[in-house]
Order: C-alpha cells, then structure tokens, then sequence
C-alpha cells in the first residue's frame, strides 16, 4: 500500500506517483500471455518517457516503440538493445532518419510514399540498406474517443492496403531498403477486442500476398492501444488478444510484435494535488488545487474520466468542480462531481495518471514540471526532480535591450 499521506509531505505536491511492482507485473502478465510465442513487447515510451521507468522496463528484456529520435535516445541510454527499438510516426525529419539509420535501429516504421523517397535516398548516401515496415491503415472502427483513433482511412496514419503493396515492391527491388516489417495501431484505449482481431485478419492476409511475390514479412506489429479501467470500462483480457491475434497468422512465420504504451504505465501513476480553497460562484462550488492542466491535460484535452479521491473523512459532500490555477476554463480535473467538504491543504488523488499525464506535461502559464517518485517492494525514490524556475527559463536568451 502506497502511503499518499506521507509521500506528499516528504515531496511536496503536485506530485506524480508510480507502482513500479505494477508496472512489474503488468508487463510480465503480456510476457506470459506470449510465452512460447515469437514476440516482441515493446513499451510506446510516449506513454510515460521518464528513464527510470524505461530502465526498469528495460531490465524485464522490454523493447521500445519511438516516435521520435529524443525517444530512441531515451532508449538506448536505458539499456534497451537497438535491435528491440522500433522508430514509428507520420512524419520524420531527415536528421532523425539518418540518426535512426546510425543507430542501426530494428525497423523504421514508414507511413507514406513520400518518407519511403526520403528512406531509401538517406541509406543510398550513407551506403546502407534501411530495415522498413510499412504502417497499414485497415480502415477500421476501433471504437474510441475520436481523438485517439488510428486505424480510420480519414485519419492521417499509415496507408491502404494498396499502396501498401505498391511500397513493399518497390522495397524489395531497391537496394537500399529491406522490407521486414509490417505494422498497424487502430487506437488507443481499445476496450472491444473484435476491430484488433479484424484488422490483424486483413493484415495478415496482405502479408500472404507478399509472400507469394517472394516479399518475406518478419515482423508482423500489432501496435499498442490494450485499454485500461479509469472507472467501469471492460478491458481486454490479454491471454485471448494473444491467441486471437495469433489465430490470424495461420501458415505465417513472423515474430508479433505489440507496443504498449497505458496498459503497462496507466493504473501504475497517481497525480497528487493539495486543495488550495473552495470558493462558490453562484452557486456553484469550486475546489482550487495545486495541480493544473499543464501537469495532467488529458481531463481538459478528451473530457477524460479520472477518480479523483479526497484523502479525508469528511461527510459532507456536495456537487463540485476540481479545478486548477491555470488561466483557462478548461483547466479542470473533473467537473459536477459530488465531493466532500474540503479545507485548506487537503491531500487529493487522482487515479489511473501514469500514462500520458507526465509525458504530455508543459510549462504553461511557467509552471514548473512536477517532482516524479518511483515505489518499489515498498521503497520511494525520486525520478524526476521538480522544475526550478532556473529550468524553465534556461534555454532562452535576452536579445532585446
Ligand atoms: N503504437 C503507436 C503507433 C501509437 O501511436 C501508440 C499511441 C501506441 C503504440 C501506444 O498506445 P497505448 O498502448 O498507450 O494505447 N494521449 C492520448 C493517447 C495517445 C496515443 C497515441 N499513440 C491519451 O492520453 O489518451
């Protein structure tokens, strides 16, 4: 049990918290759920970038999916072999494409025609031969908040089916790259199992295609996007997500890779807040706490639903919005929400933050970056020290004057 109470004081808030015996765990239940299977797990470090979770993950043999040099950076500076680290995203500038190619990376993930141009020249002058997979779009619905949907033909990810091929024959016939791969990521936050099993089917039936034109699929990438619980939803049990998606790769030899990013990091990561006042405008009532949007936006930016839970005994509850101090009116945690009395100081946490709260994290309004703490086996430490206001104001300069 983690003892909020006495992490905040030793600290201070905001604050986030990390389980990394969750953490633990839940990446050793997917390992398990593809024992005896060719895998790849690799952790999508834009879920929760900070190195001493990638190290821990990276000591468990996890590989990491990037989507920008700074992440496969992060990367191989925690320990993870290059040939477990995997460069996805629409768009690549060509210095991180020839770093990637420097790094000698296991696959860079392609997403259009105009990045395979771009590949394939930057390995002809630097004399190499670029390990590639193509992002697939099966253009289907998976089911979740829009914002967080991939797989759709109006999104901006991967391409079709058709110009998939037309790529992956042009791979094969260039000197310069060496087809390997193939990959698709529907969404994230996926609570149905059914859309990830549909488009692994079309998937794989392209990879069929491919071998019949003598292209040999290594690696077949089923992305991330396992769902987590913030509050009732159901989640996907991942011993059937495994064999599902295996059932799919009949007469195939390919290693399955999946890259997941909240399902590891996600119910692991508490943000801790501190009641400032209440204040009622009308009549209606307002909780200010220390916390704020650019510390965790997913509330403001998608309406998402975190518990959040007063550390108290109070009684008396009422309707209430959690706010912040930011100078926005999105900057909310949640809103008309029955909640106890609170009084100055008050500790607050908010549940189920350790993905994609830090890792999205700015310094709006210069708020400085908060402090990260890591428990494991019942011991804290810290992982991320708070911004000073020297942090924040470090990389500019004073032209003016
Ligand atoms: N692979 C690819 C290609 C991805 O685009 C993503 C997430 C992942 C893996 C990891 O997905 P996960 O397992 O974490 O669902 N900021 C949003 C989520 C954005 C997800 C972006 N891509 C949120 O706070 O809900």
């Amino acid at each position: 049990m983690i003892n909020f109470k006495e992490l905040a004081k030793k600290y201070g808030t905001p604050l986030y918290l990390y389980d990394f015996n969750h953490i633990q765990d839940r990446f050793l239940e997917l390992k398990e759920a593809f024992k005896g299977k060719k895998s790849l797990v690799c952790y999508a470090v834009k879920a929760n970038s900070n190195l001493s979770i990638i190290k821990h993950l990276s000591t468990l043999e996890a590989g990491a999916d990037c989507v920008s040099i700074g992440e496969v950076k992060r990367a191989l500076l925690c320990g993870i072999p290059k040939y477990k680290i995997i460069f996805s995203g629409v768009g690549k500038r060509d210095d991180e494409i020839s770093e990637a190619l420097k790094e000698d990376i296991l696959m860079i993930n392609l997403e259009s025609e105009g990045e395979l141009d771009r590949v394939e020249a930057i390995a002809k002058q630097m004399q190499t031969k670029a390990r590639i997979s193509i992002r697939v779009n099966p253009n289907i619905d998976p089911k979740t908040h829009p914002y967080i949907s991939t797989g759709l033909s109006h999104n901006k990810f991967g391409v079709d089916i058709e110009v998939a091929k037309r790529m992956y024959i042009r791979a094969k016939n260039s000197e310069n790259l060496d087809p390997i791969g193939v990959h698709f990521h529907i969404g994230s936050q996926l609570t149905e199992l059914e859309p990830i099993i549909e488009s692994s089917q079309i998937v794989s039936d392209l990879v069929r295609s491919l071998k019949a034109l003598k292209i040999d699929i290594k690696f077949f990438d089923i992305g991330g996007g396992i769902g987590i619980r913030y509050s009732h939803e159901n989640t996907i049990d991942v011993k059937s997500y495994v064999d599902g998606i295996f059932s799919t790769l009949k007469g195939l030899d390919v290693t399955v890779v999946c890259e997941p990013g909240r399902f590891i990091v996600g119910n692991s990561g508490f943000f801790l807040t501190k009641v400032l006042y209440e204040k009622t405008n009308g009549d209606k009532r307002f909780v200010i706490v220390d916390g704020a949007m650019n510390d965790l936006i997913r509330p403001s930016l998608y309406k998402a639903h975190h518990d959040i839970k007063l550390l108290s005994d109070e009684l008396n509850h009422s309707k209430a919005d959690i706010v912040g101090p930011v100078c926005e009116s999105g900057d909310f945690f949640a809103k008309n929400i029955d909640f106890p009395k609170t009084t100055h100081d008050d500790l607050i946490v908010v549940h189920s933050a350790g993905a994609y709260g830090s890792s999205m994290a700015s310094n709006y309004n210069t708020r400085g970056k908060v402090a990260e703490v890591g428990v494991l086996n019942g011991e804290d430490f810290l992982i991320r020290k708070r911004d000073s206001f020297e942090d924040m104001i470090k990389n500019e300069l004073e032209c003016l004057g």
